[in-house]
């Protein structure tokens, strides 16, 4: 696996792993880039079909949805529709191996993501691993009243899909998510996706457990962000003011200068080898 890495991020990847092993609180932050190998656009590249002239940051606030629920609603249940079939990459899959590990050798690792995919916890199930994972933007799979808050349980849009075989003998049906509004059946209003959207807070407890985590982690690890939206992108900055040494990886590095080691390779491909040193050096 180290073949398919530079040999000047592979030199980055043994750093990285001398300084993780001799460490006892590390802090993980996942963006999109980490889904962006299982086939998920990340959050930022241009939006496709029917929806190429909107941008997201348009769509995800309350104020759209207020003007039109059913432009934004649509929204949801296409981007479900695009990542329903989705599964972990590499990354996420050695993520949930070093969750382990980290359980079994004592040291604490906090996974935050400003992902509202599944795809880590997916990982987890996978590795057997149970460790939480702490969403500070929400779940794309859950939904709640947008006037009570109520969790929504009943016709979520999974059950609401129709299956379709595009041919008779399809070996994988397409699925089409029905787009029509769902009303709360507590006060009627209609049922939004459970996601923060831009000009709304992040859920407390989520929060406060990542800033803890930042605050008190003798390593930040930022994998697959651009560390553009706030307060998410601020948690780096809190672990270096906390003394944590900085570890981004990101194919396309961020101009970030608190940044103590680059691996600047896809997180599929360099996690991997990453993990694998670690393990290395844990069991000589
Ligand atoms: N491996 C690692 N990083 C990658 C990969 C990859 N294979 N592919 C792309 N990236 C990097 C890109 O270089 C970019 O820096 O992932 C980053 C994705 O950035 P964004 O699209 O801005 O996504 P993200 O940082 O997660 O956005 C943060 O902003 O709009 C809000 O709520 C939304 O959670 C989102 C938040």
């Amino acid at each position: 696996m180290v073949a398919e890495l530079s040999s000047a991020v592979a030199v980055e990847v043994a750093r990285a792993a001398t300084l993780l092993v001799s460490k006892q609180r590390i802090c993980i932050l996942t963006g999109a880039g980490i889904s962006a190998e299982s086939g998920i656009p990340t959050f930022r590249d241009k939006q496709t079909g029917l929806w190429e002239n909107y941008r997201a940051e348009d769509l995800a606030t309350p104020e759209a949805f207020a003007r039109d629920p059913k432009l934004v609603w649509s929204w949801y249940q296409w981007r479900r529709q695009l990542v329903h079939d989705k599964q972990p990459n590499p990354a996420h899959r050695a993520l949930a191996q070093w969750q382990q590990h980290c359980a079994r050798v004592n040291q604490q690792l906090t996974l935050i993501t400003q992902n509202v995919d599944d795809l880590h916890e997916q990982a987890n199930r996978l590795e057997q691993t149970i460790d939480k994972v702490i969403h500070l933007h929400g779940h794309l799979w859950r939904n709640r009243c947008s006037h009570c808050d109520k969790a929504y349980e009943g016709n979520t849009p999974m059950s609401n899909r129709e299956v379709e075989s595009v041919e008779k003998n399809a070996d994988k049906p397409s699925y089409r998510f029905d787009d029509s509004l769902l009303q709360c059946t507590h006060c009627g209003s209609y049922i939004r996706p459970d996601i923060v959207w831009f000009g709304e807070s992040l859920p407390v407890d989520a929060w406060q457990t990542a800033e803890e985590a930042a605050a008190h982690c003798e390593v930040f690890i930022s994998i697959g962000t651009s560390s553009l939206v706030y307060p998410a992108a601020g948690l780096a900055q809190l672990a270096k003011q906390n003394g944590a040494k900085i570890i981004e990886i990101n194919p396309d590095p961020t101009a970030n200068d608190i940044v103590d080691i680059t691996l600047a390779e896809k997180a599929g491909i360099v996690m991997p080898v990453l993990i694998e040193q670690i393990y290395q050096h844990s069991f000589p």
